[in-house]
């Protein structure tokens, strides 16, 4: 992962999203590979073990602050809404599906948890260098998110221009982080603004609910791009419930919210049936791909999807210790019982609510911990022999395909081993250690 950070002849704080220049070229910085990539750096620095490394790490992160700025300065055909820019900062003009409405929200939620960070070490300058104002910094990527969320805009896989439930979730989790940051820096004006926009954009995230189809539909009003996405599922969905989560954005499409367990069920239930390599004996688990309609590079499991599901199972078992009850529903009845034994399984109903004394409570968390783990396993069977990790897995032959060496893999399986260690933890409490 470091080595595509601010790597040679690339200005400082720049990301590439893969060092592969041809088939595909990814010599590029992608706003959200690059937002993302630094979300789990911002997570080192503040966890960082000694004085040299957190340095290191700050270094990185003022230096993708600059970038950023940098690029948002720049111009660029959209402006802040552009999805990537060259290495060397410069705007990249060449046609492609813009604007990506995810990219300024990914970026200010990353920007904004490393000045919470700052703030905390009592660093208000910086925090407020970080800020910015209406053109440039947190600020300026807020301005444009709270400007900009009623447009339709181009997704996650830049493919489809609609409205997308990942994109709002994004956009939500911004405007929320970035109306506490203002508030904590004086902004309070701006701060409601911010407030009242993510209320607006909540109020459009429920209507992708689909009780008919027991899903959560990726996208709303197409205006433009493919347009054979017909099954309506989408991983971004689950990218977006695992987005980490401050407490200010409460916990609406949680890791835990009914349809999207629900929406989890049904992606792992069509790429159990839909890629070859899933249907394998020995298979360690469910490969996960981007949708299942997917044609780029032959449409094959990415290790990036297939991690989101470790981190969104991880994550679930943690919050269920954390509020030590499970309810089941009629909607997520399906994906807790995959969770169990054949022998548990038809003991589970729709309408329980199982707590600690219920062994079947433990089977489940058990059952969450094991399943994520499967997940992770799945990508470690398919990494090249050195461990690297290519953008895909190819759907026969289960070999690394696409960009090699994608940076936002490498982050994937970090953030999925940091909600891995965090269930730990939660279960040694448990037990009382
Ligand atoms: C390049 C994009 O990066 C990728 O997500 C997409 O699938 C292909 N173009 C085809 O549109
Ligand atoms: C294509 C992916 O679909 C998109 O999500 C990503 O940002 C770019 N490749 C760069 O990695």
């Amino acid at each position: 992962m470091f080595a595509n950070v601010s790597p040679e002849g690339a200005a400082p704080g720049s990301v590439a999203a893969s060092p592969s220049r041809e088939n595909p070229n990814y010599w590029y910085n992608w706003k959200r590979d690059a937002a993302l990539t630094m979300s789990e750096i911002v997570a080192l620095y503040r966890t960082a073990p000694d004085a040299k490394r957190k340095k290191a790490y700050l270094k990185t992160l003022l230096d993708y602050a600059a970038y950023a700025r940098g690029v948002q300065g720049a111009g660029g055909l959209t402006g802040i809404g552009e999805p990537k820019s060259n290495m060397d900062g410069t705007p990249f003009n060449g046609p492609w599906g813009r604007p990506q409405d995810d990219g300024p929200a990914e970026e200010a939620s990353t920007l904004i948890s490393f000045a919470a960070a700052i703030l905390a070490e009592g660093r208000r300058d910086v925090a407020l260098q970080l800020y910015g104002d209406f053109t440039a910094g947190i600020k300026g990527d807020l301005e444009y998110v709270s400007h900009h969320w009623q447009q339709t805009s181009f997704d996650v896989w830049e493919e489809v221009k609609a409205h997308h439930f990942d994109t709002g979730m994004a956009q939500r989790a911004a405007l929320l982080d970035g109306a506490g940051l203002a508030r904590k820096l004086g902004d309070p004006g701006a701060a409601d603004w911010y407030e009242s926009q993510a209320r607006l954009i909540e109020a459009k995230l429920v209507d992708h609910w689909d009780q008919r189809t027991n899903t959560i539909r990726a996208e709303l009003g197409r205006s433009g791009g493919l347009d054979y996405k017909s099954s309506g599922l989408d991983t971004a969905v689950i990218l977006a419930a695992i987005r980490p989560r401050t407490p200010g954005q409460g916990d609406l499409f949680s890791v835990v919210d009914k349809r999207v367990l629900a929406t989890a069920q049904a992606l792992k239930e069509a790429f159990r049936a839909g890629y070859a390599l899933n249907r394998r004996a020995d298979a360690p688990g469910v490969a996960i791909g981007r949708y299942p309609e997917d044609k780029y590079f032959g449409g094959n499991p990415w290790v990036l999807g297939t991690d989101a599901f470790a981190q969104l199972y991880f994550m679930a078992a943690c919050e269920y210790l954390r509020r030590g009850t499970i309810v089941v529903e009629a909607e997520d009845l399906a994906f807790f019982r995959d969770l169990l034994s054949d022998a548990d399984r038809g003991r589970l109903k729709a309408g329980m609510t199982l707590t600690p004394p219920d062994d079947l409570f433990g089977k489940v968390v058990a059952g969450l911990k094991e399943g994520g783990d499967a997940y992770l396993r799945v990508v470690r069977a398919h990494a090249n022999p050195d461990g690297s990790l290519s953008e895909q897995i190819d759907r026969d032959s289960g070999y690394m395909t696409s960009a090699r060496d994608l940076t936002w893999n490498y982050a994937s399986v970090l953030t999925a081993l940091d909600a891995r260690d965090a269930l730990d933890r939660a279960l040694q409490l448990q037990k009382g250690i």
